[in-house]
Parts: structure tokens; sequence; C-alpha cells
């Protein structure tokens, strides 16, 4: 069975740093409430004229060269935002050309937060069926940009920063012992779509707009379906929980992973976790944490990872796969 194996790991964060305490000089918060409702101490913000293809390329380029690759044997990039350059064309195509790649196919993916699982997925499925050889999977945001800075419900959960995994084909023998991503899955439910969205756009408002969510509302269903739908994929798989080494959820907040780790019955040592200092970068938690997991070596070769998260739709997802 050809399945897509992760060969490569890169990131990219912006050098500026935020911390709480500098937030708390801006506006009507504190560092306490914020590391106490949310786990986070600090989140890194792209400088002024730094895009989200820049952060998106650098991300690509330390993933490429962790693959050992050159950029010419890239036939696709996948890029998950929901902060892209422009309206169009698709920033993937900007890193792309940054990339000097001139040729198979370059698009983005719009999920929110749950966009790098979804990028997985249309990456994987490509490979799969022999549409792709090797991909660049990335997410990226600058979602400093959508940010109300005088709403202190939402603007000190956010952070900008890019991450990345390169993809390549490879024929296995199509059991549970395979290494490579093993399964994912992909569900979204529009009634609630007013849960958690940007109140512009280019047939709305004609503006970007900023972010706006209720968020007691969205833990809720963060946990539930982030925890549910890592159960499906350890079914679907014949896997039980306890064979899992890794959980990589998406970095919202600590108290949704720690949710999530009691409803699933695993100990919080095998969460990796980032939103202490990078806050959550949308699309871009999951392929933070995994770099991060993969350079200090936690994470080891036959390691199988679970990767699940919640975002804006809402859509969901999650993957499994093995190292
Ligand atoms: N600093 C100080 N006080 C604050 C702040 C702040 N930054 N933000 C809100 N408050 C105040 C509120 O005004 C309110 O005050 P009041 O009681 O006087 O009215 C009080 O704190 C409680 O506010 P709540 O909104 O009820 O606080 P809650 O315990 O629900 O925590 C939070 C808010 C942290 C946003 C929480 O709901 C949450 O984490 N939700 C998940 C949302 C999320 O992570 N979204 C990310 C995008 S989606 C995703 O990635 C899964």
């Amino acid at each position: 069975m050809r399945r897509s194996q992760i060969i490569g790991f890169g990131s990219y964060l912006p050098q500026n740093i935020v911390t709480n305490d500098d937030l708390a000089e801006k506006i009507d918060t504190s560092d306490e409430w914020i590391r106490k409702r949310t786990g986070i101490a600090q989140r890194h913000i792209a400088a002024d004229g730094e895009l989200t293809s820049d952060i998106a390329t650098n991300a690509a380029r330390a993933a490429l060269k962790n693959a050992g690759l050159d950029a010419d044997a890239v036939d696709l990039i996948v890029l998950a935002t929901a902060t892209p350059d422009n309206t169009f064309p698709a920033t993937a195509t900007r890193v792309q050309s940054n990339l000097g790649i001139r040729r198979g196919a370059a698009f983005d993916v719009q999920a929110v937060c749950a966009g790098y699982v979804y990028a997985l997925t249309m990456a994987d499925n490509m490979i799969r069926l022999g549409q792709a050889e090797t991909a660049i999977v990335i997410g990226a945001e600058v979602f400093s940009r959508i940010l109300d800075w005088e709403d202190r419900g939402t603007c000190v959960l956010f952070g900008d920063g890019a991450g990345a995994c390169v993809l390549q084909g490879a024929e296995t023998a199509g059991t549970n012992a395979d290494t490579g991503i093993l399964s994912t899955r992909i569900h979204s439910d529009g009634e609630y779509y007013d849960m958690l969205y940007v109140d512009g756009g280019p047939s709305t408002t004609g503006t970007s707009g900023y972010l706006r969510m209720e968020g007691k509302e969205v833990f809720r269903h963060a946990v539930q379906r982030m925890s549910e739908v890592v159960t499906a994929a350890l079914d679907q798989n014949d896997l039980a929980v306890d064979q899992l080494d890794w959980l990589i959820p998406h970095q919202a907040n600590k108290r949704i992973m720690d949710s999530i780790a009691k409803k699933l019955n695993l100990p919080d040592e095998k969460i990796v976790v980032t939103v202490d200092r990078q806050a959550n970068t949308s699309a871009a938690t999951i392929p933070l944490a995994l770099a991060e997991a993969s350079a200090d070596g936690r994470l080891k070769p036959g390691h199988l990872i679970a990767l699940s998260a919640l975002g804006g739709g809402f859509a969901w997802g999650s993957a499994l796969l093995r190292l």
C-alpha cells in the first residue's frame, strides 16, 4: 500500500516576543489571568511587512533541509492558512515561487485551526493516489493582523508562526505497523459558523475584519470533538490509546488539552505542549509542535502520533501517523 512518509520537519517563529506583561501595559488584563485561564505566557508577533508567505517559506526551507531534499524534488505545496497575503491568488503559489519551484501544484486550504489536518489530508490523498510524489505541507498564520487589539477576550490568545512537514510516497505492507500516515479524518458542521469567525471579507464588508468568538462554546466543542476524533482514528486502525506515543493537539489553550487528556485517559507526559510559549497560531500550531518535538529528540522512529484539531466552521479532524 502506498502511504505518505513524513521525512522532514521545519518551523519559523517571528523574532518579536510579546509577553503577557507587555499586553497588560496596553489593555485591562494580567499575566495571572492569562496564564490561569489559558496556560499562555508569551507569543511571537510578525514584524511590519513580514507576510504569511515569508514565514511559510522559512518553515518550508527548514523542512526541506531537515529532509535533505532540494526544492526541485517538490511537486505539491499545500498551505493551511486563514491569513493569506492577498484574497487571491493562493499564498502557496508565492511560497512556490520563493522556493524557485515551477512545476506541480500549489494551493491554500482554509479550515482555520483545523487547517493543518485538512492540508495533510489533501496532500496524503494526492500522494496515495499517485497524483503527487513529494509534498510540502505548511501551516502559517499572522493572526496578529486579524485581532481586535482592544478585545481582551480574544487578543491575548493568539500568536504568529509557521511550521511545515515534507511528505513523500512509499510502498508499505498495508498494516497498522506501517510507517507514514495511517489515516486522516476531517469533519465540519456549519451550524456553528457564528461561534468563531472574522467579521469581514471580500463579499461582506470588503475589509479583512477581526476575529470574534464565543469562548465558552468553542472550549466545550473543542474538548468533545478533538477527543472523539482521536478515538475514531485509533478504532479505524485497530489501535488502542495506550499504544499512542504522542498526542499533538491543536494548541489553543492548556485547559482544553488537559481536558482532552483526561477524556482519553492519556498521561500528560504524552502530550506535546507549545501553547505556553507560542499561544494559538491557528493552522501552524501542529506543525510547530511536530518540528519542536522532532528537533529535541522526543519523536523517535517508530513512534505512533495522533494529531487532532478544531477550528472555526466548526471544522475538525485528526491524523494518525507513525514515524
Ligand atoms: N484578562 C482579564 N480578564 C478577562 C480577559 C483578559 N484577557 N478576557 C476576559 N476577561 C474577563 C471577562 O470580561 C469576564 O469578566 P466578568 O466576569 O467581569 O464579565 C471574565 O474574565 C470571565 O470571562 P469568560 O469569557 O467567561 O472567561 P472564560 O473562563 O470562558 O475564559 C477563554 C475565556 C480563555 C477565552 C475561554 O473561554 C477559552 O479558552 N475558550 C476557548 C477559546 C479558544 O481557545 N479559541 C481559540 C480559537 S478556537 C480553537 O483554536 C479551538
